[in-house]
């Protein structure tokens, strides 16, 4: 075997800082077991786990691999949508800070960007907007099958299943190669997803279904859908309509989270979008994910009161208990939607009235950043601790909470789905394993089993 191998120095060169000497834009590793070393090019601070496949023992040997269980430290992808820091709690969405786009953008303008790369023009954003609102009706048999669920169905339940329904719908969603068919599909989940959330929501209640009203904007249609009693025209309330419009950009996008890497694996077998947004938003349903503010309101109600936090506190250090919208496997710093949550809370509560879990929530935020388990683990509080106290406030009930996000990143979803089509390095994902299981056994008859 040739003792010094090197994989694809070529294109490291072309890329290394000038300051830096081409050469040493590789990563030099020596195996014991051989004493052969290997010289593995390091590209955009990775090196490609399928270079460590040549280091064998011998011919027989199937090759090293890397082995990362929850993806620690494994790229998964190259991307341009979203940049996070996380020791600096910055989040950029194609270049734009989180920051200026809550304060200056609207979701759908936001939903363009992560999508197409580029703020649009005017024109482009009329066409945008156009077009998803005419495309916010559902088929009367989606209303049916609705219908169907048990009245306390959860309703994110709802929406897994009447999104994967969908597919049923539009069979043209299969030529996901065919940029027009693509461009549709996406029209109608950003278009449907809140007419479905709305629609969950009415059954709970027993209510008659409100219509999309395509005179209104995203998020005061949405609002319209779900509030709208016996008025002929409903107005929603400026205030809240914005709110909910700012919530759903910082909700956007988050790179390669749980939900988006089911997004990208579910579709990365070439199945129709509806089929993959059903299995990113059942990933996003999971307690750790976007049902954390589901968790968090449940979490306030049960510490009851202020006087009560150090006492949960203690629970939470001895391992008892989870502090719900604390901590994030990418951010070690305040994260820098939470910061945006937060004033959003207040101006809520100006409009709706306060909510009285404020005062234990800021408790818990204020002992938590001064507590020496919270502090050395780097736990800060998330996009997930005060949204839920906003929705709250906002008359939705613990349920809808995680179905706000799901339609929120929808959009994020899409973006993500076409990068990854359109990426010529992508194929279907297909981890390995490490096979740590019984080796080969004979087939035991049922009498002789002991
Ligand atoms: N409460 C108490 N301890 C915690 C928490 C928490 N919320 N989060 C992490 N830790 C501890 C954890 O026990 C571990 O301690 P030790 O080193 O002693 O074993 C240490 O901090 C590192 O945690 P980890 O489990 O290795 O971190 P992770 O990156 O695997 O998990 C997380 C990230 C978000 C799942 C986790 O912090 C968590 O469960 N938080 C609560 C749920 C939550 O708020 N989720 C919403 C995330 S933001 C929105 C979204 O993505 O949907």
């Amino acid at each position: 075997m040739n003792p010094q191998k090197s994989a694809s120095s070529e294109i490291a060169q072309a890329e290394a800082p000038s300051n830096l000497k081409a050469e040493r834009q590789s990563l030099t590793v020596v195996d014991n077991r051989t004493g052969q070393s290997y010289d593995l090019a390091i590209q955009n601070g990775t090196i490609k786990a399928i270079d460590l496949r040549q280091i064998k023992t011998d011919a027989d040997d199937f090759g090293l691999m890397s082995y990362d269980p929850a993806f620690l430290n494994t790229a998964a992808c190259t991307s341009k949508i979203t940049f996070i820091d996380g020791d600096k709690g910055i989040l950029h969405y194609r270049g734009y800070a989180i920051e200026d786009l809550a304060e200056r953008s609207t979701y759908l303008e936001t939903a363009y960007l992560l999508i197409h790369g580029e703020l649009p023009s005017r024109q482009q954003l009329d066409d945008w907007t156009y077009h998803i609102i005419h495309h916010t009706f559902i088929h009367e048999s989606v209303k049916k099958f609705l219908d169907g669920f048990h009245y306390d169905a959860h309703p994110m339940g709802m929406m897994i299943s009447a999104v994967a329904a969908l597919s049923t719908f539009y069979p043209d969603a299969k030529q996901i190669f065919d940029a027009e068919s693509r461009r549709k599909q996406i029209y109608r989940l950003i278009g449907k997803m809140p007419t479905i959330a709305a629609f969950a929501y009415r059954h709970s209640l027993g209510m008659p279904y409100v219509y999309p009203d395509n005179d209104l904007s995203y998020p005061g249609n949405f609002l319209n859908m779900l509030f709208r009693m016996t008025e002929l025209k409903y107005r929603p309330p400026a205030a809240l309509e914005r709110a909910l419009d700012v919530l759903f950009i910082l909700h956007a996008d988050h790179e390669q989270n749980c939900s988006t890497s089911a997004m990208r694996g579910v579709a990365s077998s070439h199945v129709d979008p509806y089929c993959a947004t059903a299995a990113a938003t059942a990933a996003l349903y999971g307690p750790l994910h976007g049902g954390a503010n589901e968790e968090v309101l449940r979490m306030l109600a049960d510490i009851g009161s202020a006087a009560r936090v150090p006492e949960y506190i203690k629970r939470v250090k001895g391992g008892e208990k989870k502090l719900m919208g604390f901590g994030h496997r990418v951010y070690k710093n305040y994260d820098p939607r939470a910061r945006i949550v937060k004033r959003i809370a207040y101006e809520v509560f100006d409009v709706m009235g306060c909510n009285e879990l404020i005062d234990i929530a800021l408790e818990v935020e204020r002992i938590a950043l001064e507590d020496e388990y919270f502090v050395t683990r780097k736990l800060y509080p998330n996009v997930d601790f005060y949204t839920g106290l906003i929705y709250q406030t906002m008359g939705f009930p613990v349920t809808m909470f995680p179905v706000l996000f799901a339609i929120a990143r929808t959009s994020g979803w899409i973006a993500q789905w076409q990068e990854m089509l359109l990426d010529s390095e992508q194929k279907i994902a297909r981890p390995r394993q490490v096979y740590r299981g019984a080796g080969l056994r004979g087939y035991v008859p049922m009498d002789d089993r002991k």
